[in-house]
């Protein structure tokens, strides 16, 4: 097992990565009453593993949930079983659970004690660790939440063998983000692995989840509220939340064409040779993750003009300078109007470069 710390103002987090779901309840604090929040699928697929608790709560599943409605419908469910501050909240499941139960747990009773056990890759590598908690709200993403770090995060990687395989692409999008801005010896371990890596053998998912962890909780520990470093994080996301938005693409894929797009805008900028650009594209496409979209150029750019880290004319767009080192740069609407379309072909037909 491997452990990674974060000390940040919204408190300490340690996120605990191998084979840790029967031990849960030896990391849990022992005179709380454990209160688990989890989604349909997980309950149905693991709940026979939950640790013993007072009440579970299963709050349905997919995105549309993720809403004032399922945190008020928790909260009920909390009051009802007379949860006081003395309670553990424990959400079991992938980002959503995640999301909602750090949220519940940051306002119920003015905050009680929780921790996460994330069972999808994306959770284990992203969502859980960081402390964004939140809710969608009249259809803007993440729009209501709060900054408060899990206690205890549990990743177990035999947890990844039974996600269906459509959510693999989201996990392995942030895990190449995070090779890609941090670490470039992950990245030779990645491209190393290749193809390999889909088998998702346990103990390469625990290296992996460990290394991604151990990134994120560093850039995060150094900037826990976006000020600057955290910033970083969002490489890919910038063109990725164009293109979910005007296409409806799943976030992994969306952020992976954003990825490829980053780099060649980096080595048009001089900053990145075209030999890491190819190395980029090459380990994403090995993954299964697409560095081009279908989707219409134009419709995508005016969203990129709505992105909130647009600023008058410029787009402040995470860059690299190598495979392992990050740059924020300030880059004109303008240059992402000609660039686009080489990554996004027009519906009418047209073909990508
Ligand atoms: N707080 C943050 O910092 C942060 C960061 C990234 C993403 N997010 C949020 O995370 C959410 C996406 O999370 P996600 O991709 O984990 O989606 P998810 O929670 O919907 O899980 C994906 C699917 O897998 C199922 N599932 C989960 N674990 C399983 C398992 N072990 N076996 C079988 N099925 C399983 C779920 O029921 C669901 O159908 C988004 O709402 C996003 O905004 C938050
Ligand atoms: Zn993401």
């Amino acid at each position: 097992m491997r452990i990674h710390e974060i000390t940040g103002q919204a408190g300490r987090s340690r996120i605990l990565v191998g084979e840790v779901m029967e031990e849960a309840a030896r990391f849990l604090p022992e005179d709380c009453p454990l209160f688990i929040v989890t989604d349909d699928n997980v309950q149905r697929t693991w709940g026979h593993r939950f640790p013993e608790a007072r009440t579970v709560i299963p709050i349905g599943t997919g995105e549309g949930i993720k809403t004032l409605e399922t945190v008020r419908d928790v909260c009920s469910r909390l009051l009802e079983a007379e949860a006081d501050r003395s309670v553990f909240l424990m959400g079991i499941g992938g980002g959503i659970v995640c999301d909602i139960t750090g949220f519940v747990a940051s306002t119920y009773l003015r905050g009680v004690r929780f921790g996460y056990m994330a069972t999808t890759l994306l959770a284990q590598v992203d969502a859980a660790v960081g402390g964004k908690t939140g809710v969608n709200f009249m259809g803007y993403k993440n729009m209501i939440g709060t900054f408060n770090q899990p206690e205890i995060v549990l990743c177990d990687p035999r947890h990844i063998a039974t996600l269906p395989p459509s959510e693999l692409g989201c996990g392995f999008a942030e895990i190449v983000k995070h090779a890609a801005i941090a670490d470039g010896a992950y990245f030779r371990e990645l491209e190393r692995l290749g193809v390999k890596a889909l088998d998702l053998d346990p103990g390469v998912m625990e290296a992996i989840v460990s290394r991604s962890v151990e990134i994120k909780a560093r850039v995060v520990g150094r900037d826990e509220k976006e000020a600057g470093e955290r910033r970083k994080l969002n490489f890919g996301h910038t063109l990725g939340h164009a293109l979910e938005k005007t296409t409806g693409m799943r976030h992994g894929h969306a952020v992976s064409v954003g990825m490829a797009f980053a780099a060649r805008l980096s080595a048009e900028k001089g900053l990145l040779s075209q030999s890491a650009v190819e190395r980029l594209e090459n380990l994403l496409g090995v993954l299964d993750l697409p560095v081009r979209a279908d989707a219409n150029a134009a419709a995508v750019i005016e969203a990129l003009g709505r992105d909130k880290k647009r600023q008058g004319d410029v787009v402040h767009f995470v860059l690299l300078r190598g495979i392992g080192e990050a740059a924020v740069e300030k880059i004109p609407l303008a240059l992402l109007r000609t660039l686009i379309p080489e990554t996004v072909a027009a519906l009418d037909g047209s073909t990508p470069r």
